[in-house]
């Protein structure tokens, strides 16, 4: 069997303590606005929900503008359907104008919305960061049938082996980070995992919280229902 299980790899949101690292998830929306954003959407997340990674109105209204989407009026000096820049309220598009245009550019094969990715695959967030540092040549010895056909990619993290979807961070400082990390292909890629990890659990910090609280308020009934059993059979033999 030549399919890998996912590599090892933490992420600052992992475990019953995680909180995101909000200097990682802005490096990661970098990733994916500028590398998978010419393929992927985001149809779940809206501009201004960026506000949340730490950009303030105005970078949220740039960012937006930056999308420019159909809408469903025709446009009557072109007969086209018009298009505008993208609002904070709008979510961020498929790039392309429907499925079959899609699959069209993409050797058959959509390119799945990544809103909610790292919990619709099997292995979460280290599969999906395994499958981007994952690419490499066939093994030799591999059987015809599991080689990869045209205009698909050998990686054994995918399921089948073989995808649609070329190796979409292939070089350090592909983008140029602006904090001082050292934009690597595997920091890229843990980058762009972490904001998808976001994307797909924006409360995830809120939901640790609550999970500690609940714990908390559970411990103090438990013992005050011990003491008043203890009080109320204090006279009974
Ligand atoms: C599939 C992530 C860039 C085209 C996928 C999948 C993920 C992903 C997680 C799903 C794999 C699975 O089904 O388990 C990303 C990330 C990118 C990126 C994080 C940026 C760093 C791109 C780009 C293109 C593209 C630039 C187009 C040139 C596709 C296609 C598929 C796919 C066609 C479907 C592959 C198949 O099912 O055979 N991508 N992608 N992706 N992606 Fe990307």
């Amino acid at each position: 069997d030549y399919h890998l299980d996912p590599k090892e790899v933490s992420f600052a949101s992992d475990g019953p303590l995680g909180k995101f690292d909000r200097q990682q998830l802005q490096r990661g929306f970098q990733v994916y606005k500028e590398v998978c954003a010419a393929c992927h959407s985001l149809r779940l997340v809206a501009f201004r929900n960026l506000a949340e990674l730490g950009y303030n109105e105005d970078e949220v209204k740039a960012i937006a503008a930056n999308w420019i989407i159909e809408t469903p009026d025709i446009d009557p000096a072109t007969g086209e359907m018009s298009t505008r820049p993208s609002l904070p309220a709008d979510k961020f598009p498929m790039p392309f104008a429907n499925d079959v245009a899609a699959a069209a550019a993409n050797n058959n094969a959509i390119p799945p919305d990544l809103s909610l990715i790292t919990k619709a695959r099997t292995g979460g967030a280290p599969y999906i960061y395994s499958l981007l540092t994952g690419y490499q040549e066939a093994p030799g010895d591999l059987p015809d049938a599991a080689k990869p056909g045209p205009g698909l990619h050998y990686n054994p993290y995918f399921a089948n082996l073989n995808l649609a979807m070329a190796q979409p961070i292939i070089a350090d400082d592909q983008v140029a980070y602006s904090d001082g990390t050292s934009a690597t292909i595997d920091q890229m890629s843990k980058d762009v995992t972490a904001f998808l990890v976001w994307t797909a659990e924006p409360k995830l910090e809120e939901r640790n919280q609550t999970g500690w609280a609940v714990i908390a308020f559970l411990i103090i009934a438990t013992i005050l229902a011990f003491m008043s059993y203890k009080s109320i059979w204090a006279d009974v033999k």
